[in-house]
């Protein structure tokens, strides 16, 4: 029997470029065994015709909500509960401001408000919309709403321009369906280390240096982690949060003792993930006693030295004892140049990247958003998660990596 077999998608097309790939996801999804039923909005049937994807899906295309013939068929409530997911692909910056509004004005946001079947959408519009403070406001209301996304991505768009906006490949968009469906991948005998929050480098006995990293991100990936079932060790630099259920946790200081406690625990865990804003530098000798103000003239020269990185002495050991290695990249701008700098510099298997530069930043904030690249067997792919709160995000990223670790890659 075919893997999703009696799986039923409704799937609503809306008018984009794009609408062709839309012919290409219902054959995917078919040859799965899934039932697909397809709703088109009315600019879509400018770049597609109806009885093309009704010739594919097997099943009356629906256009128009106020439509008695096909009413007396299946209604759009019925309909509604027929789906067990909706995806719109592609999605268009108007139908995401209008899904983002709860308005009900044609028959695919209609239903989207009368169902509560999971949704997943594959946006596709020029990458000057897709930046845009209400499309990105419209991608963080509807995260919010519980919408899944897949893409969109990066490249050459039919407009000419080049940047993020791209509909997502039809295979990728299918992958996305079939993992709907599929059980997310648990981690019983999977062992994942985590470091997190700051770490303090001394001058004396009572001064360091530090940076106003909170820890909650690398907390929110130890309790995602668990949840799946993982042995989790959290080396954990001086933060102020609880330690997660089922979480081994490690406290230290300095870069050095994250360093030691990294390398006795990595070595033949499964995944190590470096979530710590490790301080670069330290002071070459810590003084023994108190700095004292009227020992020194108006100024203070301290000799700082580099810290070890971490994450690269990890993603650096033999293979037999390598987890897969995981980084983080905040930046302030370039985030995409630094990022794919940072993965190949540092010998990573994925980095997670987000920009720092925004309103109130990320250090201490409850929502973060993300840019993942990571390394396939012919290159680099990348997705971008929307703004949410840490704690979805952290799950994301988790799956994320497991899948990574399970088949070599991740849709
Ligand atoms: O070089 P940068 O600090 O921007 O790199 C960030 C990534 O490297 C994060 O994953 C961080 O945890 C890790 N890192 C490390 N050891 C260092 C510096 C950074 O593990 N000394």
């Amino acid at each position: 029997m075919p893997p999703f077999a009696g799986k039923r998608i409704l799937l609503g097309v809306s008018a984009g470029i794009a609408a062709y790939k839309s012919a290409l996801i219902i054959r995917l999804l078919k040859q799965a065994g899934m039932e697909v039923r397809v709703v088109m909005t009315d600019g879509a049937q400018a770049f597609i015709t109806p009885l093309t994807l009704q010739a594919l899906s097997g099943e009356p295309v629906r256009t128009s909500l106020l439509d008695p013939g096909a009413e007396a068929g299946m209604g759009h409530i019925e309909l509604a509960r027929w789906a067990d997911l909706i995806l719109i692909a592609p999605g268009t910056a108007d139908l995401m401001a209008r899904l983002a509004h709860g308005m009900a004005d044609d028959l695919l946001t209609t239903l989207c408000l009368a169902s509560e079947a999971p949704r997943l959408m594959a946006p596709a519009m020029n990458q000057v919309m897709w930046r845009h403070p209400a499309t990105q406001r419209n991608l963080e209301q509807l995260s919010r709403d519980g919408w899944q996304w897949v893409g969109p991505d990066a490249g050459d768009q039919a407009c000419g321009d080049i940047g993020p906006g791209r509909m997502s490949e039809p295979e990728a968009v299918a992958e996305a369906v079939f993992k709907v469906f599929r059980p997310a991948q648990t981690s019983r005998s999977c062992h994942i280390v985590i470091t997190a929050g700051p770490t303090r480098e001394p001058l004396d006995p009572v001064r360091y240096l530090s940076n106003h990293s909170s820890g909650k991100m690398g907390y929110a990936l130890a309790h995602a982690a668990a949840r799946t079932g993982a042995r989790v060790s959290l080396i954990s630099g001086p933060v102020n949060l609880p330690t997660p259920a089922g979480v081994e946790r490690f406290d230290v200081d300095s870069a050095a003792q994250m360093h030691s406690a990294a390398h006795r625990l990595a070595q033949g865990a499964d995944i190590f993930i470096g979530c710590a804003a490790v301080v670069d530098f330290r002071a070459e000798a810590p003084a023994e006693h108190k700095i004292k103000k009227h020992q020194n003239e108006d100024s203070l020269t301290l000799i700082l030295v580099k810290n070890p990185d971490i994450i690269a002495d990890i993603a650096a050991l033999p293979s037999a004892s390598r987890p897969l290695v995981i980084g983080f990249a905040a930046e302030t701008r370039d985030v995409e140049h630094y990022a794919r700098d940072k993965l190949a510099r540092k010998g990573l298997d994925m980095i997670v990247a987000n920009d720092i530069s925004q309103a109130g930043g990320v250090f201490g904030s409850d929502d973060n958003a993300a840019w993942l690249l990571w390394k396939t067997p012919d290159g680099q792919a990348s997705e971008s998660l929307p703004s949410q709160p840490k704690a979805r995000l952290a799950s994301d990223i988790i799956q994320r990596a497991l899948d990574l670790l399970a088949f070599g890659e991740t849709p």
